[in-house]
């Protein structure tokens, strides 16, 4: 099992650039089952989720091909299977979004009940009640969903909680059903609009997403189509907190700051100056870091991805800072650990407080979920002495080689096996 091992102290500098988003490429790929012809996604980080996803296409009779480093050229001539099986589901719930575009595309899906992870229940619920909403008949045993439908009809869905992944699959649903759907209160994620833009490429007519309503016409089929993922956020978000974290001078390249607004404001006001650019943005040193409350909240409010990598930095800022955690019921594992390495915090709920700042050293630490381990890394880099973070194929799952790119800017860290 890998691990990386860091030593802290060191001022990044530099420049790191951003891979694409793996929350938007999942779906992307997913939506590569609704048409038996090419479709060609570039920008597509080579990250462990990714390669879950081409799996599990593969097993349902896509072939899907990596090409030049960071593309991906996908294929469903035909679905010769219609079950996304427990071994693959257990490891990615993302493996969900293979629910809509399977049943869309032939009429039939069996996929493996995702269960809970380390950060909640996380049921989807709302996503089998959508399908249910156009027309599909869902049965849950054994541990497996299964879903049929001659054809799917459109529908007027509204969400009683605001779901990203629920959104995206009724939207891939939607797209092949016979008549028009509505999803209301849809989640507004750049994500959200970057699989809208990709169905709309492939011959969907899709209105409205980035709104809380989005209005899909049904299609017969959809073709191929070529499109680029989109930066990812929360990986630009987990730097800009590396730069601050370590009183550094970053340049961030290749990513999207208007998707990054509260973030960069919500730093703004902990003191830590960000300049500005198109597709790039820069940690500026010097920051005296001050504490700062933060609620996370669906896009575009401050992101529960970013709450983890928050919380470490709010360690390194004068004053007693309030985190509430409003997305997730478990979403603190990295709190225990940051506690080891001399954090000051109390959970309380859904509320962490953090006192600050405070001197960290470093230690053996667990990686728990995929962020949490991005927190436990930006401490590491800050604190006194070597920190050894453990379980890290949590982080593989969504960050494309991160100790590279931060030796890259100047970090002390390795992996070692
Ligand atoms: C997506 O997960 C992201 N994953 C998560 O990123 C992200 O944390 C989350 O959205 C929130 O932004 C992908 O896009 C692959 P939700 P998702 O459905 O869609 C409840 C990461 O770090 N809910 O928006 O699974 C749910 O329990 C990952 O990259 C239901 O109750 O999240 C949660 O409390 C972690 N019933 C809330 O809604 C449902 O049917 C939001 O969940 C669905 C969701």
């Amino acid at each position: 099992m890998d691990k990386l091992r860091i030593t802290g102290g060191r001022k990044l500098q530099g420049q790191v650039r951003i891979s694409g988003a793996k929350n938007s490429a999942l779906p992307a790929m997913a939506a590569t089952l609704l048409t038996p012809e090419e479709v060609l996604l570039t920008n597509i980080p080579l990250v462990a989720d990714i390669r879950t996803m081409r799996r599990l296409l593969g097993e349902l009779g896509v072939k899907a091909e990596f090409e030049d480093g960071h593309a991906v050229r996908a294929t469903a001539e035909k679905i010769t299977s219609n079950e996304a099986p427990y071994d693959l589901v257990k490891t990615m719930r993302a493996s969900v979004l293979a629910l809509g575009p399977l049943l869309a595309r032939s009429g039939k899906a069996r996929v493996s009940l995702p269960g809970g992870c380390a950060i909640g229940a996380r049921p989807i619920n709302l996503h089998l009640k959508g399908l249910e909403k156009l027309g599909a008949t869902i049965r849950t045993e054994y541990g497996y969903v299964e879903a049929e439908a001659e054809r799917l009809t459109g529908a007027r869905i509204v969400f009683d909680k605001i779901t990203v992944t629920g959104t995206e699959n009724m939207m891939m649903a939607a797209v092949l059903a016979k008549g028009t759907t509505v999803l209301e209160n849809a989640a507004l994620e750049p994500e959200v609009t970057d699989l809208a833009e990709l169905l709309t490429k492939m011959g969907a007519k899709i209105s409205g997403a980035g709104s809380p309503t989005i209005t899909i016409e049904g299609v017969s089929s959809l073709h191929g189509a070529t499109h680029a993922i989109i930066p990812d956020r929360i990986e630009a978000g987990t730097f800009l907190v590396a730069g601050a974290i370590t009183d550094g001078d970053l340049e961030i390249t290749a990513c999207n700051p208007e998707h990054l607004t509260v973030v960069i404001d919500k730093l703004e006001d902990a003191g830590v100056s960000i300049e500005k650019g198109k597709d790039r943005l820069r940690v500026k040193p010097g920051s005296n870091l001050q504490a700062s409350d933060v609620i996370t909240k669906e896009y575009p409010g401050f992101a529960t991805d970013m709450q983890a990598q928050y919380m470490a930095l709010m360690t390194q800022a004068n004053g007693i800072s309030l985190i509430t955690e409003n997305i997730f019921e478990n979403r603190f594992m990295h709190a225990s650990e940051l506690l080891r390495m001399g954090a000051h915090i109390r959970i309380d709920g859904a509320r962490a407080i953090v006192g600050g700042k405070t001197r960290l050293t470093g230690a053996t630490v667990i990686a728990s979920d995929l962020r949490a381990s991005a927190s436990l890394v930006l401490a590491g880099l800050v604190a006194d002495g070597v920190t050894i973070v453990d379980r890290i194929y949590h982080l593989d799952r969504g960050y494309e080689k991160i100790e590279e790119k931060l030796q890259s800017a100047g970090a002390d860290i390795e992996r070692v096996k």
